[in-house]
């Protein structure tokens, strides 16, 4: 099929919840993908911080090609082998003792929120289980997580929406002070705020929030679906801070493009999520621990996290560079690692479209910030030919 014959079956048969751009991707390779049509694009989105290995990683590939001949899919009721090794992985690599696994972002924010309220009434007392959320936060689309979102866009036409959440500024640790009450259970937050617009907090503010948490004997529940597996130039993000949360969660780039999701706990606070407690039937089924596992074992081995900060910092460079040439369009540069924003003067959404026009992708995230979220294995000159994209786009806006 070509791109038109896709877009119109699409536009028949798939529900409206998406404003699709004009493209269909059919096939990738590292940082490049091809559209229906043959034409090239270069990927700074990478599926909104997904495909952190780039498209079609080999190894990745080659382990759901294998695991996919030997075993897709058993239940949970029996135990798994490479959800076991993906599990000590993640253990292994971070403050967490037990995991979850779950399918998706949302999900895996679904089982924190279940397993905080539950700690909250047994621990702290029954009845104990509001939970703090930020402003502009996001944290998926079920009916408990857009409920814990920061944004009202999310809520719109879903009321009665959940019991039980609070809501504060981000990067305001006096706010959080002011609103825990004797119902509190825990404070949920991004370490970086990724769709409210790639907003990073005070350099102390996990380590301050972390104290205020030990204090009230609170959790603190941080969602790393975006910010994890190398994004920001550690493993986990909180990990560039020096305390550690009680409950993590994870998706995304988990498994590269495989759909997984994982709630990372502490000893302490998972067993109170017994037998029968939660489930999910293809939650770190053979397949997708299969593609996690291969996932997290390239990017430690080949020390991939380890060029995040360079890349990193020389794609803010190249766009501080282009704000002095275009002052009047292009606002603050600022990012983690390689997940970086740029606010802009002139609507996001046209600056968007117009890469596409010059085949390069890039998202959009907050009100009006344009975002890089590129694969982790991106290469200088695929930065040099974003950045050249990027100036004569700017330089066509600039025109009258
Ligand atoms: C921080 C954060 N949490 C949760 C989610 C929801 O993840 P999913 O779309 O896999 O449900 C997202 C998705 O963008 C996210 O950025």
């Amino acid at each position: 099929m070509d791109s038109t014959e896709i877009f119109a079956l699409s536009d028949s048969y798939i529900a409206p919840t998406y404003n699709r751009f004009p493209l269909a991707l059919v096939r990738g390779e590292g940082v490049k993908v091809w559209d229906a049509d043959g034409n090239q694009y270069l990927d700074f989105l990478a599926g909104i911080a997904v495909c952190n290995l780039g498209h079609c990683h080999p190894r990745v590939s080659a382990a759901i090609s294998e695991q996919a001949s030997r075993l897709m899919h058993v239940s949970n009721l029996y135990h798994i082998e490479p959800q076991a090794k993906l599990a000590e992985i993640l253990c292994y690599n971070s403050f967490a003792e037990k995991v979850f696994f779950c399918n998706s972002g949302a999900e895996a924010n679904e089982a924190a929120i279940k397993l905080a309220r539950r700690y909250g009434d047994a621990v702290l007392g029954e009845g104990r289980t509001r939970i703090m959320t930020m402003r502009d936060s996001f944290h998926g689309r079920t009916m408990a997580t857009l409920t814990a979102t920061g944004q009202q866009k999310v809520k719109t036409g879903y009321q009665p929406l959940l019991e039980g959440f609070d809501y504060v500024p981000f990067n305001d640790i006096d706010a959080v002070r002011d609103a825990i009450s004797d119902e509190t259970c825990a404070v949920l937050v991004e370490p970086v705020q990724g769709e409210g617009g790639v907003i990073l907090p005070a350099p102390d503010y996990l380590d301050r929030l972390r104290k205020l948490c030990d204090e009230h004997k609170i959790l603190l529940i941080l969602d790393e679906v975006q910010t994890g597996i190398g994004r920001t130039g550690k493993f986990f993000a909180y990990q560039h801070s020096n305390v550690a949360p009680d409950i993590l969660t994870s998706a995304k780039a988990l498994g590269n493009g495989f759909p997984i999701g994982a709630m990372l706990a502490s000893d302490r606070v998972i067993t109170h999520f017994g037998f029968g407690s939660h489930a999910s039937t293809f939650g770190g089924n053979p397949l997708a621990a299969a593609a996690a596992r291969a996932t997290l074992e390239t990017l430690l081995e080949e020390k991939i996290i380890e060029q995040v900060d360079e890349k990193g910092a020389l794609i803010i460079a190249g766009l501080n560079k282009l704000k002095t040439e275009f002052p009047e369009l292009i606002g603050t540069v600022r990012g983690l690692g390689l997940m970086i924003g740029m606010d802009l003067e002139i609507p996001v959404g046209e600056v968007v479209k117009a890469c596409l026009e010059h085949r390069l992708l890039l998202g959009s995230a907050g009100s009006n910030t344009l975002r890089l979220t590129p694969p982790l294995v991106i290469e200088k000159t695929e930065i040099e030919t974003m950045l050249k994209i990027l100036s004569e786009v700017f330089s066509d806006a600039r025109k009258p």
